[in-house]
Formats: C-alpha cells, structure tokens, sequence
C-alpha cells in the first residue's frame, strides 16, 4: 500500500454530508465497499459508478436516498473529470487493473483534486501508478494506491513481519515467501477470476538473491501447512504486486508470491492453462464462463 500524498481538504458538500463515488459498484468487491460505507457513516452520498444502470439500480434501491447511479465508463477521461467534480472520495474498484494501460481514473482525481483510493492487484498498473506521486502531490490531492487485501493488507502484514524479525534476531531477513491458498466459489465477482487466469499468462517476477527473475506461472509447487482447520495445500508461483515492492521497500533479497486453490481440480485446470493456453486473449475470455472463489486465509513466511 503506497501513500501517494496525505493532505485533506474541505468536504465539497460539507452540509448535505461528502459524497463518495464507488467505481465498479455494481460488482461485488465495489458493491460490498459501497454497502459497508454506508453502514458505517450514514451521512455520506454514496454514488454508484458503472456502465450498466439495471445492475446498480437494485444497489441504489437498497442504500437508500443518498444514493444514486452514474453512469460512466472510466476509459472515458472527460466524463470522468465531469462526474469527479464534486466527488470527496472517489474509490476505484472498476477492474481488470491488469493489462490496462493507463491509469484513467488517478489521472482524472488529481486534475479534480478529489480525494483517490483503488484496490489494484496488477504489478504493472501500481508501479505506474506510483509515478504520478510528483503530480498527486502538486495536485495537493491524498491518493492511496493498491489498498485492497493482495497487495494492500499484505505489505502491511510483510512490513509488521520484518520488522519483528529484525528485532528478535538482530540481523536482516534474507527471505519473504508470500502463501496464499483461495476456497469456495462464492463472494468475488467475475473479473477476480478472469484476473486469475491472466495472471496465468503473465511470466512471474521473483527476486533471488538480490536479482530479478523470471519463472513460470503456476510452475514451483509447495505443500504448505495453513494451520488448523485447514491444513496442508497446495500452492504455485503467481506474479503478484507484493513481491516487487516487497523486494524494493523493505529490502529482502529473496522473494516469491505463490498461489493455491480448493477444490484442487482448480489447481489442475490453471496449471493447464499455464501451460497449454497460448494466447492471454483466450484465456481473458474464459472469465466471463467461469466463477471464482473466495480470497481466504493468507500465511506469510519470513527466514531470517
Ligand atoms: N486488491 C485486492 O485485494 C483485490 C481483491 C479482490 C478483487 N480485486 C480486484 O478488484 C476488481 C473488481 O473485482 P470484483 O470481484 O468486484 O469484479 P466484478 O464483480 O466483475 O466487478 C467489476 C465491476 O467493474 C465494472 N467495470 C468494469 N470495467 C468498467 C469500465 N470500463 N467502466 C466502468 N465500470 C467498469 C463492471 O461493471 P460493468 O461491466 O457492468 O460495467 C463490474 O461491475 C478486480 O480487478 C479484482 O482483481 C482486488
């Protein structure tokens, strides 16, 4: 997680209470966050962004009279800046994150001035989107980037990891493996398999020994004991966000991000997708198909 520039300024809309625009509020992580917002500060106007009003409509239904739908595509710039005027906080929520080559929405924010936070999980999109700090903060605009669970509660936890380690060893950790195992098949939304599966067409980038390699995705498989109550997984290497700026911020040497699933015949169908799908466009396609699972327990393993 990666604070861009923390300053805040007055409320736009101070006496009718700030108003908030979820991006991807008509999926499930964005619709979940626009829920769990208005549960905790009922005076905020939570607005619904999407390109599909009937899918936002039943959302707005139920959070009531401070919400509302708007309508916008995010790769549509001057309509973003049109619909970010008068928007506190806008939160970007909107994927895939992955294989998008701008970043539309942050760029729009500081031109506004409105207030940014995103749930990216691309490794490309976040070093790029951590390039706009100088902007953000000419811009006078707080932007926290990257602040979902992979790779925003995962630094975290990596960062609160290293420096116990440091303290009870006295010395530097060479190594971070990140473990994450992922069960069930209900809660997230399409585009968070359909992130899966491009992810499979991505080469992974690990860090061993100070230097930067590339692996194979869903390649390395290691038999990892999640504890009690879950017990022993499978899990494969992943090119996930937290491994660069693991490597590059807390300054390990060596470390790797990998990845399993339940039922294990998932595990089966990625690696053959790894291995025999040849173009990312097909398997970006398959997500419109398939559901994905639930993000669930995570283990984070640090040698010192
Ligand atoms: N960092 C993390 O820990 C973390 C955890 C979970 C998920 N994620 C990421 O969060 C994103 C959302 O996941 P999800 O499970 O909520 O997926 P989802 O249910 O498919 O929701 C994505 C929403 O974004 C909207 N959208 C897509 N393209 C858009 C565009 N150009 N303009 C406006 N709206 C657009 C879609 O609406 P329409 O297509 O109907 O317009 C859809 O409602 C994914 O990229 C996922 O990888 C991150």
């Amino acid at each position: 997680m990666e604070m861009v520039r923390a300053c805040m300024r007055p409320a736009a809309s101070a006496s009718s209470g700030p108003r908030v625009l979820v991006l991807g509020g008509t999926g499930r992580v964005g619709g979940s966050t626009a829920t769990a917002l208005s549960q905790l500060r009922p005076d905020l106007n939570i607005l619904i962004g999407g390109r599909n009003r009937e899918k936002g409509m039943p959302l707005v239904s139920k959070l009531g009279q401070r919400s509302e739908f708007i309508h916008v595509d995010i790769r549509n710039s001057s309509r973003l800046k049109e619909v970010l005027e008068g928007v506190d906080l806008v939160v970007h929520a909107a994927g895939p994150f992955q294989r998008d080559d701008k970043c539309t929405v942050l760029q729009a924010a500081t031109f506004t001035k409105t207030r940014y936070t995103d749930i990216c999980d691309g490794v490309d999109y976040s070093w790029r989107a951590k390039s706009f700090h100088e902007q953000a903060k000419a811009s006078g605009v707080p932007a926290l980037i990257t602040a979902g669970i992979s790779p925003g509660v995962s630094n975290v936890m990596a960062a609160e990891l290293v420096r116990t380690a440091k303290g009870e060893s006295g010395g530097e950790p060479e190594t971070l493996r990140f473990f994450y195992y992922i069960a069930g098949t209900g809660g997230a939304g399409p585009t968070t398999l359909g992130t899966s599966l491009l992810l499979l067409g991505e080469d992974v980038i690990a860090y061993d020994k100070g230097s930067e390699i590339k692996l194979k995705p869903y390649s390395g498989a290691r038999n990892i004991d999640f504890g009690k109550g879950i017990g022993k997984k499978y899990v494969y290497l992943m090119n996930l966000p937290e491994v660069k700026s693991t490597h590059k911020n807390l300054g390990l040497p060596t470390v790797h991000a990998l990845f399993g699933s339940d039922p294990f015949i998932w595990n089966w169908g990625m690696e053959t997708f790894a291995n025999f799908l040849p173009s990312v466009r097909v398997v970006s396609q398959i997500n419109y198909y398939l559901r994905p699972g639930l993000l669930a327990p995570l283990t984070l393993w640090v040698k010192v």
